[in-house]
């Protein structure tokens, strides 16, 4: 399916864009770590999934905009429970890393995305040895901030870290205060259901955030950029 035009609204004046001259921005690098992109879609009632899954919820200028993403970060966090639920496989951009979290370490080592070389594992001292490559942070639990440090050493050369969720490694992530840019595609839908927020786990915060860009395209869909608001 090809990509529908897109509309920049804000910032004004308002006029047609592609992904690349939108998301292809500076992103300075915070003390000690890479700059973090979290990148999500959920309906408009605030649901991540529909039956399980996040697909359903996105169109191609959605799919194509993680793509972007991915291309232009180099590296990837994700949670053990999204790649279990999306059965990821091995990435089609070339060299991109993605690097799963996991307390229990309970992930499929024999995928592709593991066997394509693209897959590592993040876990803590405690989670039983792997037969791949693991990055270890924290003792019983996966101590993010140490682990999101040392992403620097498995992809020397990425610009940044896009994250791709779900909800409960997000939570986490907030908590630790490591979420530097929000990239939010709302879906035209009312899905209803039990599906988690985009945040789950996470405890009461008030971070502000500043909108860096609004785009919509044919088919409704809207594509947020949110940054953290220097100051906190
Ligand atoms: N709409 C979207 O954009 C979107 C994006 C991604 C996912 N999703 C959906 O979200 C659902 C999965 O949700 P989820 O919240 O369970 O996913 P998740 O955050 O990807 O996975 C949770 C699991 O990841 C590991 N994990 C998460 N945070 C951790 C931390 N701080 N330290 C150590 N391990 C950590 C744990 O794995 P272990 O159990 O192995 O210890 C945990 O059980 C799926 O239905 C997926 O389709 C939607």
């Amino acid at each position: 399916m090809m990509n529908g035009v897109l509309r920049r609204i804000h910032p004004e004046p308002a006029r047609q864009v592609t992904l690349g001259e939108c998301y292809d921005v500076a992103r300075p690098r915070p003390h000690g770590r890479p700059w973090v992109a979290l990148c999500m879609v959920a309906s408009v009632d605030g649901s991540t999934v529909v039956a399980g899954r996040s697909g359903a919820l996105g169109n191609a200028n959605d799919r194509q905009l993680v793509m972007t993403l991915r291309e232009l970060a180099g590296i990837v966090l994700v949670g053990a429970g999204t790649v279990r639920a999306e059965g990821y496989g091995a990435p089609s951009t070339p060299g991109l890393r993605i690097g799963v979290v996991s307390n229990s370490g309970r992930v499929d080592t024999t995928s592709a995305l593991f066997t394509s070389g693209a897959g590592f594992l993040i876990l803590p001292e405690a989670a039983p040895s792997v037969s791949v490559e693991a990055v270890r942070a924290g003792a019983t639990a996966v101590d993010l901030a140490r682990a999101v440090a040392a992403l620097d050493d498995v992809a020397p050369d990425a610009r940044f870290v896009h994250a791709e969720g779900g909800p409960v490694l997000n939570g986490a992530l907030a908590e630790a205060g490591l979420i530097d840019e929000l990239n939010l595609t709302v879906s035209p839908r009312l899905v209803g259901g039990g599906g988690p927020r985009v945040i789950q786990g996470a405890p009461e915060l008030s971070e502000r955030l500043e909108l860096a860009h609004l785009l919509v395209d044919e088919e409704s869909f809207v594509f947020s950029r949110w940054v953290r608001r220097a100051g906190g």
